[in-house]
């Protein structure tokens, strides 16, 4: 298939490009690069071989939308474009619904004008908010958001159903991701966050590589095993291959469907940390700190769904997650 990803020089974008070329499918990016490097599509050339179309626009522009579809034949689109980071879009919700609802609307709008009609949407764990079961099954009910960001991955998976339902012609794939983490084995692309991250792994690859002093561990007071939060945190090659396997819905015409993209397993903040330690023979320097804001104590899935109907599951494990995380950081220091 021909596939549009849009945000596609992203942290997952950019994965997601090599399993899909793995997989034998084209590739075509739009991307307006707020939050990423058209390097990281140079390095993604030297990992297949070659360069993927690249289209330089917002996916915001109709007009540019128009014009891509008119000149490539699309089969798919995946939807990664959107502002992602929590406190921000605390700080910034018009932006944040802005940019995330509008280059939806204004994408699908261009589809259905070229009679594409299948679309896989980047939501995230967060909807469920403190989820109501645990292992979080796709039947658990959504929960309330906390922040802006969380709220636009919510307000878009109501936004497509209601699509699909008005016109049945349309697949549309809701894909739950839990936490991805790490990086291809080639060290060449990974998570590259502007300014002081606000995710765990980002934070604790910087700390041991010197860029910051100590990791701050938000609160070891949960209802957990060690009292830290305990998330499923996924790798990113897999999470990436999970969107291969989401076309397979696609080609057997699966209408709506939604799979959550998770391992499976809880780890605590101490867990990574430890395994991080061990997995590259390294000491990360931390200190308890209070909790933070919106946080809650355990997130982790059931992805039975997803190994029943598209037959994927995560195949690597948090020593696998902790060594390409490093391999990334160690190799760019100071990020592409
Ligand atoms: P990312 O920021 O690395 O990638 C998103 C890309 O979208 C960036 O390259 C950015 O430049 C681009 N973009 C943003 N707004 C755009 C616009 N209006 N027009 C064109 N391009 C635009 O983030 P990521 O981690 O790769 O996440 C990809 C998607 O998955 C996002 O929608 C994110 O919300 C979602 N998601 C991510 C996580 C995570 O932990 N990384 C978890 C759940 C869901
Ligand atoms: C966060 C977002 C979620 C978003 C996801 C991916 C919040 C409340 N949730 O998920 O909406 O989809 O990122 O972008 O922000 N931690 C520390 N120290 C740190 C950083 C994190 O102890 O410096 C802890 C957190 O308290 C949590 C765990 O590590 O227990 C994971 O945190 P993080 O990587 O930010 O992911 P989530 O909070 O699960």
């Amino acid at each position: 298939m021909n596939i549009l990803l849009t945000g596609g020089a992203g942290y997952i974008g950019s994965h997601t490009i090599v399993e899909l070329d793995k997989a034998g499918h084209s590739v075509v990016v739009v991307d307006n690069l707020v939050n990423s490097s058209e390097e990281s599509l140079n390095r993604v050339a030297k990992i297949i071989g070659k360069q993927v179309p690249f289209v330089k626009a917002d996916v915001r522009d109709a007009a540019a939308m128009n014009d891509l579809f008119d000149k490539f034949k699309i089969d798919a689109v995946i939807n990664f474009a959107g502002l992602k980071a929590v406190g921000e879009s605390v700080a910034k919700p018009l932006e944040y619904y802005e940019n995330n609802m509008n280059a939806c609307f204004v994408l699908l709008d261009a589809m259905r004008k070229h009679n594409c009609k299948n679309f896989i949407f980047s939501s995230s764990a967060t909807v469920y908010g403190d989820p109501a079961i645990i292992p979080i099954t796709e039947e658990c009910p959504k929960g309330q958001c906390t922040n802006p960001y969380g709220k636009t991955k919510s307000m878009l998976e109501e936004v497509l159903i209601d699509l699909q339902k008005a016109d049945p012609e349309w697949n549309v794939v809701l894909l739950r991701y839990f936490n991805p983490i790490g990086a291809h084995q080639s060290g060449l692309i990974g998570e590259n966050p502007n300014g002081i991250p606000n995710n765990l792994m980002p934070y604790i690859t910087q700390t041991a590589v010197g860029l910051r002093k100590e990791l701050g561990v938000f609160g070891n007071d949960y209802d957990t095993p060690d009292g830290t939060g305990v998330r499923d945190y996924i790798h990113v090659c897999d999470l990436a291959n999970g969107h291969v396997c989401a076309l397979k819905a696609i080609e057997r015409k699966c209408g709506l469907a939604i799979y959550n993209l998770g391992t499976g397993h809880g780890n605590s903040v101490l867990d990574v940390v430890k395994a991080f330690e061990k997995a590259n023979n390294l000491k990360v320097p931390y200190s308890i700190k209070p909790r933070r804001a919106g946080d809650i104590a355990t997130c982790y899935c059931n992805p039975a769904k997803a190994k029943a109907e598209l037959g994927w599951e995560a195949k690597y494990g948090i020593e696998d997650m902790c060594r390409d995380a490093w391999n990334f950081q160690k190799n760019n220091p100071e990020g592409y």
